[in-house]
């Protein structure tokens, strides 16, 4: 989809849309040709439409034989639209445009942008790319319509702020995109190796550095709980470290991204029953995102060290698999006892951060899985839990929270819950029981990363939708590369 600014108006309009807020009066729109304001003022008293937030409705106007699409979008009250109002605004046209199968699409606000110029145009073209996106690949008959061109009509002092916007947002989308693909991917197409393949391809692509190591070499490291996850599948584990070196002169300021890269989820020994097994092919979103907001520091050439690690395997079943009641030494020395071999990813996540801060000598860890079911329980599939040893560092990410939309809500991580995963025979033991089940997760994780900044997000409920709303289709949301990206700004 093009998205552009209008220059000029053409003949003939396939596509309009009308973005009215409370006050505005069709007559007072810029650009808009004349006969279309008149047949919009008879349907909008005949149909007594009120522009209220998110009000949508379409009608067909006809001019000198020529077919219009109308779209009508309401707006409420211009200046209490935030970003991610506007963002669900713009990606209910999207999804309007789509099912009327526009192929040019002329949109007039009635009002001036109620946020920045550069976040106006970047909500617009990210709500109206990631709108359009659909797993369709597989599908042999049904392809997804696609817009061909998006162009806003608005009088603005200088084209460059929103121009700007666009660029960043039609950014912004593509890296979500670029992850929802890889998380709607069956297991039997992305596995560790793949995984790897498609982070290189990535890093390739949108230029950073990338070093995918093999099994001997993860042996070496000691990252024996990584390890015994891996071991009951075929498919070879890999440990994927991806580098964005934005800024070579600061020292102690790498920050380090680890992603959960589960590309299938048995549950191991402890097997999942056939319903919850079912979309375990997602348990690899977590790296999805890292590998997704990568694409995003490299691009925008941000002033900061990243080094995302994923460590990628499969928690199958077979003689070669772990067993509950294994005792594990992690690569940082502190000893696990497996109770639970669903309680996987966590022994996934502390080799990797281990590895990362002592081999790549990273300095905060921002963690980012599908790990609990609990956290689903707790927040539902809107709100991402976020457990955190900084205050400061997640007030930036409240900051980009905001902006981007992804709802965070803080856990605590409490001092005495650390009871729960006391092992009699192991440093720790791999589950908490029964209760905070997100927190104890969390509590397991912290004992790894000492006294670095750490911020955990648990993107398991979030990571997925089952039903299409606002920008997300059914499947992969991307949650957590636009939130990353947009945190990684504010750090720069
Ligand atoms: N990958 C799952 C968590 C998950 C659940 C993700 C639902 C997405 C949707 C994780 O590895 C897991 O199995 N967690 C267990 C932990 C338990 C055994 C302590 C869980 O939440 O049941
Ligand atoms: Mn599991
Ligand atoms: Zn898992």
């Amino acid at each position: 989809m093009k998205i552009d600014l209008l220059r000029k108006l053409p003949e003939h309009m396939d596509t309009l849309v009308l973005l009215l807020d409370s006050k505005s009066k069709v007559d007072d729109i810029d650009h808009l040709p004349s006969h279309f304001k008149e047949s919009i003022e008879a349907y909008v008293k005949k149909e007594e439409f009120k522009p209220e937030y998110a009000k949508i409705k379409s009608f067909h106007s006809v001019y000198k034989g020529q077919v219009s699409n109308i779209i009508l979008c309401g707006a409420g009250v211009a200046a209490k639209l935030t970003a991610d109002k506007l963002r669900r605004l713009f990606a209910d046209i999207t999804r309007s445009a789509i099912r009327l199968k526009a192929t040019n699409v002329y949109l007039f606000p009635s009002f001036a942008p109620p946020i920045g110029d550069t976040q106006y145009g970047h909500v617009l073209a990210e709500a109206a790319l990631m709108t359009e996106y659909k797993f369709t690949k597989y599908l042999s008959q049904e392809k997804p319509h696609a817009i061909g061109s998006l162009h806003l009509a608005l009088n603005v002092k200088s084209t460059r702020y929103i121009n700007r916007g666009i660029i960043e947002g039609r950014l912004y989308a593509e890296v979500t995109n670029l992850a929802r693909n890889l998380v709607n991917e069956p297991a039997n197409v992305i596995y560790p190796e793949t995984l790897a393949e498609a982070a290189k391809k990535a890093a390739l692509k949108y230029g950073f550095s990338i070093d995918v190591y093999p099994m001997d070499r993860i042996r070496r490291l000691k990252m024996e709980a990584f390890l015994a996850v891996g071991k009951g599948s075929k498919a070879e584990p890999k440990l994927i470290v991806m580098r964005h070196m934005g800024n070579p002169d600061a020292k102690n300021k790498t920050i380090g991204l680890i992603g959960k890269g589960l590309t299938y989820d048995s549950g191991g020994y402890c097997l999942k029953p056939p319903q919850s097994m079912l979309n375990m092919k997602n348990d690899m979103a977590g790296s999805a995102a890292v590998i997704g907001a990568m694409c995003a520091a490299a691009t925008l050439k941000l002033k900061v060290n990243i080094v995302a690690v994923v460590a990628a395997c499969e928690n199958m079943i077979s003689g070669e698999a772990y067993h509950t009641g294994d005792l594990l030494r992690t690569m940082s020395g502190k000893t696990i006892e497996v109770i639970n071999t669903d309680a996987e990813g966590r022994l996934t996540l502390v080799d990797a951060i281990h590895y990362a801060i002592t081999k790549e000598k990273v300095d905060k860890i921002l963690d980012i899985a599908t790990l609990t079911g609990a956290a689903v329980g707790a927040l539902g599939t809107e709100i991402t839990p976020v457990v955190t040893n900084d205050d400061a560092w997640l007030a930036k990410l409240e900051t980009a929270s905001e902006f981007t939309g992804e709802a965070i809500w803080r856990l605590p991580a409490h001092e005495n819950y650390n009871e729960l995963i006391k092992s009699q025979i192991a440093d720790l033991k791999n589950t908490g029981g029964p209760f905070a089940g997100t927190i104890t997760a969390a509590l397991f994780i912290r004992e790894f990363v000492g006294n670095k900044p750490w911020i955990h997000l648990d993107i398991a409920g979030t990571a997925l939708r089952d039903k299409e709303s606002g920008m997300y289709s059914v499947g992969a949301t991307g949650v957590g590369v636009r939130l990353i990206t947009q945190l990684l700004r504010e750090m720069a």
